[in-house]
């Protein structure tokens, strides 16, 4: 009797999650952390990235790729787009072009950094794509006056992240810091620090040492993956343990490379997984 019921429990259909490479983990830990009942396809587009200092066009094309291989071969109920830029850049069109397909984007966090910042100066790191899309100058307006914002494009550093190269990581993080401003907390000195591209979570260590270890720096996983299960709960899609789901279970693929997110599943997530390449 109980096993006819099992044979009839629908099966549970995954949930998208992409980025231009590994940088979207720190949003997969996120969300496997907040819907842990749910399956995951996680795909890293390595052989077309990074997307942060290409055009729109090659990440607006790059992400509907990405969006309809997940829907024709994974059947996926849900996307979240796990990459700044291409949430920045893209995520209109997705939308457009999937209109019955929930979709999640990041964003950087500057409404959470403003609450935060007693000095109410806030810098923000990001790729090149996402500080001069027009959603991002449509956030930047949204909260206008209410702090300054040190915008600094951080050419080089996801990539140097991607290819895990340690002595470029140094470099850019060096670089790109010091070109921000001053950190501290009196007065005029960036306080708060927003990792607006979700690589940089992963060398937030290196980030901490050079700006001080007491200033706060915010990514955006958490937010995502609780938005993310507010919109399955609203749509009746979240899975629960009464569902008869197995524990979690996520898939890797990429289009270019498996290396790096084999390498950066088991040194950022302790995951020793088979990534399989994919031609998206
Ligand atoms: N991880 C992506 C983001 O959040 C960008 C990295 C890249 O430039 O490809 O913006």
């Amino acid at each position: 009797m109980v096993a006819s019921l099992q044979a009839l429990a629908p099966p549970v259909c995954p949930i998208g999650v992409f980025d231009s490479g590994v940088g979207g983990l720190s949003v997969l830990r996120a969300l496997q952390a907040e819907l842990p009942h749910e399956h995951f396809v996680y795909v890293a587009d390595s052989g077309y990235a990074p997307y942060g200092e290409r055009d729109d066009t090659h990440v607006i094309a790059r992400s509907q790729a990405i969006a309809n291989y997940l829907q024709k071969h994974h059947h996926i109920k849900a996307l979240v787009v796990a990459c700044n830029t291409a949430t920045a850049v893209a995520i209109a069109q997705l939308r457009r072009a999937h209109p019955t397909l929930p979709i999640v984007g990041i964003e950087p966090a500057l409404k959470p950094a403003v609450a935060l910042s007693k000095t109410k100066v806030v810098g923000v790191m990001a790729t090149r794509g996402t500080l001069n899309s027009e959603k991002f100058a449509a956030l930047l307006a949204s909260l206008q006056g209410q702090a300054h914002f040190m915008l600094q494009p951080c050419d080089g550093l996801a990539d140097a992240i991607e290819h895990a190269d340690a002595t470029k990581i140094i470099a850019f993080c060096a670089h790109h810091t010091g070109a921000i401003g001053q950190f501290g907390h009196t007065s005029g000195d960036i306080d708060t620090l927003v990792l607006g591209c979700t690589h940089y979570p992963f060398v937030a260590l290196e980030l901490a040492h050079l700006v001080g270890q007491d200033i706060r720096l915010l990514e955006g996983g958490a937010p995502v993956a609780r938005h993310t299960r507010k919109l399955l709960q609203a749509q009746g899609l979240l899975t629960t343990p009464t569902d008869g789901a197995p524990a979690i279970h996520t898939e890797f693929f990429c289009t270019g490379s498996a290396e790096s997110l084999r390498f950066a599943l088991a040194q950022w997530l302790g995951v020793e997984a088979t990534v399989n390449i994919v031609a998206a």
